[in-house]
């Protein structure tokens, strides 16, 4: 297997996606970020250094396991100190599984501000995969503010709480178009700037193809249809699906598909790609790519009105695709069919001493200063509270239907530490927000490892009722999964990787004010820490040892 050598310099410069200047984080001059790619097995080693001048940095690999190498992980505050301004850092590990991952920033709410992109880890030479295809194009989707991420950051973590509203556009392969009379002025927003042309998928009359298709929005669940073309999805998190025809897929963030297209309709018109926002009552306009049917001129308007797509508000329509996404019978490694524990996350909108935060059983999630990671090997007691994190909270007399009662929550930092080798469910249970009659998508990420997704409901999980429909036969496995407003979904994963896992809600205004939990996972068995990820916090003392 080969090893990948990449030298990346992350900075801030001046970028209209959607035809809005404003700033944008660049890697080595693009934006989003240069896709990766490599072959299951090889490694990758990228030396990242933080041109930012002014903010911190840290990249997050997410959906590869970097098992055996968990510091490099890339999530400040777990497994690493943030890279500084003008210092360099060295992310090694190996792909080992193949598939569609993406990288992203993972500090503070910088992926907002355009630190991502693609990897795709294909199959070794010689290795048959469930489906054919001529050729492979990739769609990376994201939702777009012009506010900068400061100001976002700074509203969300005020006593006088400012959310970030609805993005002014989204973006297909970092491109969209802002309706620029609603700017005033034409120097910041320009429509007749080449940059912010809608994306133009190629593809020649005749051919399949695979369209990896990977969500980094910041916020939005999306809807994405191509007009006149079915996609049948074949991968999900980087595992084979039992191939489901779709005529529109819902794409929660984090998560990633690879859906096959036919290029079999009328060769001599373009199509649109139409994306939209789901489960929020859409504040920004549709999103769209052009389908190029080679040789059509490639900025050639379709000569149709972009199609719909369902209703934002259909629960039921996206709840029952989510059930739709099962493994592939020749690919199925079926999950143990028990547990050694259950913990049950209760997801609840609350104030803490009057900030609006997000909490998992009462428990609002605020990173130390020192990650987790060197906390833990280094045996610093002191850096977070050393009770465990609550297994459950008052979930018995809870009625995820009315409006939290409870207007205190707690900030904590306290972690889940799982015995090794242990097999684990985790139930997400949805609730109310603070608004009546409001309920939210959380599509929730789980570091270090893929989970069986054994099941969803709608309403409250019933704890002796709803196990025994789980699927323990066919069900996908995933590193993301959406958990639908007022609504259950059940996961189970073996707690096989050592090292200290973030887990916590994909959407980054809602991770940011505390939607999240850490695992630890087999402490004792983690390799010795390289001495290049020390130096935050109370680990910096180690350095002079
Ligand atoms: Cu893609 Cu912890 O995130
Ligand atoms: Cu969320």
């Amino acid at each position: 297997s080969a090893v990948h050598h990449l030298k990346w310099e992350i900075k801030y410069e001046y970028r209209s996606p959607d035809c809005f200047q404003k700033l944008a984080v660049t890697v080595n001059g693009d934006n989003p970020g240069p896709t990766i790619t490599a072959t299951q097995g090889d490694t990758l080693v990228i030396e990242v250094t933080n041109g930012l001048h002014s903010e911190n940095t840290a990249i997050h690999w997410h959906g590869i396991r970097q098992r055996g190498t968990p510091w490099s992980d890339g999530t400040e505050g777990v497994t690493q100190c943030p890279i500084l301004p003008g210092e360099t850092f060295t992310y090694r590990f190996v792909v080992d599984q193949a598939g569609t991952y993406i990288y992203h920033a993972h500090y503070g709410m910088q992926r907002t501000a355009g630190l991502y992109g693609l990897i795709r880890v294909l199959v070794r030479n010689g290795t048959i995969e469930p489906f054919s295809y001529d050729k492979e194009r990739s769609l990376i989707l994201n939702d777009w503010w012009h506010k900068s991420t400061m100001e976002q950051a700074t509203g969300l973590s005020s006593l006088k709480f400012g959310w970030v509203g609805e993005p002014q556009s989204l973006l297909i392969n970092g491109r969209g178009r802002y309706n620029c009379s609603l700017a005033g002025g034409t120097d910041v927003c320009n429509a007749t700037n080449p940059g912010c042309s809608p994306f133009v998928l190629t593809m020649v009359p005749g051919n399949t193809y695979r369209l990896r298709i990977a969500s980094v929005a910041s916020l939005s669940a999306l809807n994405l249809e191509i007009e006149g073309h079915n996609m049948t999805i074949v991968e999900a998190d980087g595992h084979y699906t039992q191939p489901i025809v779709v005529k529109n897929l819902n794409i929660y963030s984090g998560e990633t598909y690879s859906v096959i297209v036919k290029a079999n309709q009328d060769p001599s018109r373009n199509y649109w790609v139409r994306l939209n926002v789901v489960s929020r009552k859409p504040g920004t306009p549709t999103g769209v790519a052009i389908l190029n049917y080679y040789p059509n001129h490639p900025k050639k308007s379709p000569p149709t009105i972009p199609p719909t797509g369902p209703l934002w508000n259909d629960t039921v329509y996206r709840f029952n695709q989510s059930k739709l996404i099962k493994s592939h019978p020749n690919y199925t490694e079926a999950p143990p069919r028990t547990s050694d524990r259950v913990i049950l996350l209760l997801n609840t909108q609350n104030k803490v001493n009057g900030f609006v935060r997000w909490s998992i059983n009462n428990a609002s999630f605020v990173p130390p200063t020192t990650p987790y990671l060197i906390a833990i090997k280094e045996n610093l007691r002191n850096v977070f509270d050393q009770n465990p994190a609550p297994g459950t909270y008052g979930y018995q007399n809870y009625d995820i239907y009315s409006v939290p009662q409870n207007s205190n929550g707690t900030l904590s930092n306290s972690i889940y530490r799982l015995e090794f080798n242990s097999t684990v469910d985790v139930i997400l249970q949805n609730a109310n927000t603070m608004n009546v009659n409001n309920s939210e998508t959380h599509p929730w990420h789980l570091h270090g490892h893929d989970f069986w997704v054994l099941g969803f409901g709608l309403g409250k999980f019933d704890p002796d009722v709803d196990p025994k429909s789980y699927n323990l036969i066919d069900p996908i496995l995933k590193n993301t999964v959406a958990v639908h407003p007022y609504g259950w979904t059940a996961l189970r994963f073996r707690a096989d990787n050592p090292g200290l896992w973030a887990f916590h809600c994909h959407v980054e205004a809602h991770f940011f004010i505390g939607m999240g939990a850490v695992f630890e996972v087999g402490a004792d068995r983690i390799n010795k820490l390289p001495s290049y990820i020390l130096g935050c916090g109370e680990s910096r003392r180690l350095i002079k040892t």
